[in-house]
């Protein structure tokens, strides 16, 4: 079954033909990212009109890539939540469109489904379940259960801000632009990561495998004010982010990961530990920090099969992911 996938929901317009929720025949993806460079973050005005510009062109593309016409499409998928409002409005009134149009069954997608099926995206082996996965975006930072396809017991989330939201903020402090994650990890390698001693914030057993990243956060901006000698006279971190010198913003940004990178990985094979599991996954953009994964990957030592998006670019939001979990949706459930 060849399913249209079609995801708005932030700054990247997508579409993608994938077949039987795991062969990818395409997979298109336009940003705008570069216009939110600029800002420092999502406008989501801009993030919807830019989305208004690029849906047709890419949806086109995504046929054309596929070798396909809309003949050889079984469904339309879409994300319906959670995500900006504007520009999840501009994918599935498309969606609905063509839906209608062309007759095709319309499948709403949630995006953190998404996030957790494109793990499965090109995927060889058998699906063992119950699995554990740590969902970390921007937006969303969860420990879920995956009884069965699309059967999801929630196991912890953040109580404040998600992992990437933390490293979208510090990457502003340390004026070191949007989106955060990349350019903190690159930064990070050329730094200490013991050159501050950041909290790592465990929290009380009622709360074991929940996150709190806002505590974090604010020791980044008290040790930036404390780098700056004219911290006090200062209004906004970016301004103070001009006084910090190249080996600062590296130790800061070092110093930081290691401590998302401490919580993510211990609360992640904790819980792989207590539940019973069968494989462990990673997912969503902060899944593609090289970092975490091997972090992950020495802590879990083997003892369950680890498993994390086949390319980097299924780690970030993509359409690809929203047609895999629609159809693992469809053969779930058995119906169109
Ligand atoms: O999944 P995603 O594309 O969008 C949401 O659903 O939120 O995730 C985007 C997030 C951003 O916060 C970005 O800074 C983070 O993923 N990210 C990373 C890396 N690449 C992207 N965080 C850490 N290390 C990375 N290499
Ligand atoms: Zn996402």
């Amino acid at each position: 079954m060849k399913i249209l996938g079609i995801e708005t929901s932030c700054d990247e317009t997508a579409a993608a033909v994938v077949e039987d929720g795991i062969k990818v025949h395409s997979n298109v993806i336009a940003s705008s990212m570069d216009l939110h460079t600029k800002t420092g973050g999502v406008v989501p005005e801009v993030a919807a009109r830019e989305h208004l510009k690029q849906i047709n062109p890419v949806i086109d593309e995504a046929l054309e890539k596929a070798g396909v016409g809309w003949g050889d499409i079984d469904a339309i998928a879409v994300t319906h939540a959670p995500g900006l409002i504007a520009s999840l409005l501009v994918g599935v009134n498309t969606a609905q469109a063509l839906s209608y149009l062309y007759q095709k069954p319309l499948i709403p997608t949630h995006h953190i489904a998404g996030h957790i099926y494109a793990n499965f995206l090109e995927r060889s082996e058998p699906i063992q379940f119950p699995i554990l996965v740590l969902t970390v975006s921007g937006g969303h930072n969860e420990l879920v259960r995956l009884k069965g396809h699309h059967e999801f017991e929630s196991i912890g989330e953040t109580l404040d801000d998600a992992a990437g939201e933390a490293f979208d903020k510090v990457a502003r402090m340390l004026g070191l632009g949007y989106p955060g994650g990349p350019i903190i990890s690159k930064r990070a390698a050329a730094g200490n990561p013991a050159a501050f001693n950041f909290p790592r914030v465990h929290l009380d057993k009622n709360n074991r495998y929940n996150f709190s990243f806002s505590g974090l956060k604010s020791a980044v901006l008290r040790q930036v004010e404390n780098l700056t000698k004219e911290g006090a006279t200062l209004r906004r971190a970016q301004d103070h982010s001009r006084l910090l010198s190249e080996t600062d913003i590296n130790n800061l940004a070092a110093s930081f990961q290691a401590a998302v990178i401490d919580v993510l990985s211990d609360k992640l094979v904790a819980a792989a530990e207590a539940f019973d599991v069968k494989e462990v996954h990673l997912a969503g953009g902060v899944s593609a920090n090289q970092s975490l994964r091997q972090a992950v990957t020495e802590k879990l030592n083997d003892r369950l099969p680890l498993c994390m998006p086949q390319k980097l670019i299924y780690c970030t939001d993509n359409a690809a992911m929203i047609a895999g979990a629609a159809y693992f949706c469809i053969k779930n459930t058995g119906s169109l």
